[in-house]
């Protein structure tokens, strides 16, 4: 190769170089620039031949040729590696705008062409409701663990070694079976908590979530809501417990809701009751009018909720001289109290928390 081959002159390479420079300018994205890197720094390039054509070259004439190849490819290169950056945080801040999602954002409804925001879980507005009636006649709010140790769940509640519930077909056990903690089966064991944080007078509301090993079906739910209440004080007696109760239930279900006492067993209460409520459906006049009522199974009443008095037994685990004082206790399910509160017969509809279904009970009850 003669001395002035055409692919090592100055002009050559100067023009390669100004060629690349300005199409690297030019690049629109990533995958432009990856075809200009191609034709200018690839094998074939212009410049990748004239660094060929070096060693037919001799003396001062190679190493000119060879220095001035040098500049050209860390020129280009330079430039390369430049526009990459910038097409990179280019893609990056136009994904960042693609992508943006505004929370906040006003959803268009399709199915009435008016604007709904998005919707709080009736769930957690039900909660908040129960919790406001307590708070408002002087309760405080209690919390505690969902993954629990089974002495609070279970045995700080009286409830024996063999009871049925503690079966790992009724309660999810946290993996080993002897760990000791399972998933709470009830919000009860926040009873057995407030009472060892606090000394009596304890009037404490206790809303969380429990689990149990059921299927889900119209009904029932693997992972369900109650809501616990409990008052330890001087002289509390059942009329203090049933008093409580009928407020609650007139503020969920209204002034006419009638309620009773039906006598029950739980552990953890004596004496014990369940809390029914007059089926809303028949208003319990079924026999009468000879009315088949699938709400009630004609019965007249529906079970809301559990209570009783706490077991002296309880109070004395806590540490409260069950002589000086006493105490009640209730529990109900929230998915249940919604149910009746709205006529919802169907569980899915609470599990699956779609928009369409939670946005009709809007921001507030
Ligand atoms: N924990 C009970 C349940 O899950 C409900 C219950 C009954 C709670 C009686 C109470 C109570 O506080 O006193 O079925």
């Amino acid at each position: 190769m003669s001395q002035d081959s055409n692919l090592v002159s100055a002009e050559s390479i100067n023009l390669a170089v100004s060629s690349a420079l300005s199409e690297i300018d030019k690049a629109n994205d990533l995958d432009e620039l990856k075809l200009i890197k191609l034709n200018h720094a690839g094998d074939r390039s212009p410049i990748a031949l004239a660094n060929r054509e070096i060693g037919a070259l001799q003396g001062e004439a190679k190493s000119e040729a060879g220095k001035r190849i040098g500049q050209a490819r860390s020129v280009v290169k330079e430039a390369l590696d430049n526009r990459m950056v910038e097409l990179q945080n280019n893609r990056e801040d136009s994904i960042l705008v693609a992508e943006k999602v505004d929370v906040t954002q006003v959803l268009a409804n399709a199915k009435s062409s008016s604007l709904v925001v998005g919707a709080r879980h009736p769930l957690t507005t039900i909660a908040e409701h129960i919790a406001d009636v307590f708070i408002a006649m002087g309760y405080e709010i209690a919390e505690g663990p969902e993954a629990e140790a089974e002495w609070f769940n279970f045995d700080s509640l009286n409830i024996s070694e063999d009871h049925p519930s503690r079966s790992s077909s009724d309660t999810f056990y946290v993996e080993s079976l002897d760990s000791g903690v399972v998933m709470r089966t009830q919000t009860s064991p926040v009873q057995m908590r407030a009472m060892l944080e606090r000394k009596p007078p304890i009037y404490v509301i206790a809303p969380g979530k429990v689990f149990r090993t059921d299927e889900l079906d119209a009904t029932h739910t693997p992972v369900f809501h109650q809501v616990e209440g409990l008052a330890v004080d001087k002289n509390l007696t059942m009329a203090d417990l049933k008093g409580t109760l009928d407020h609650l239930a007139k503020t969920m279900f209204g002034e006419e809701i009638e309620t009773r006492f039906r006598p029950s067993y739980f552990p953890f209460t004596e004496p014990s009751a369940e809390l029914d409520l007059k089926c809303f459906v028949c208003k319990g006049v079924n026999k009468k009018k000879n009315f088949d009522c699938k709400t009630c199974r004609n019965e007249g009443w529906i079970e809301w909720g559990g209570c009783g008095m706490v077991n002296p037994n309880v109070l004395e685990t806590a540490g409260i001289d069950s002589t000086r004082y006493s105490g009640f206790a209730f529990g109900m399910g929230l998915e249940r109290t919604l149910m009746f509160r709205y006529g919802i017969t169907d569980m899915h509809d609470l599990v699956e928390a779609d928009i369409r279904f939670t946005s009709n009970f809007g921001l507030g009850i």
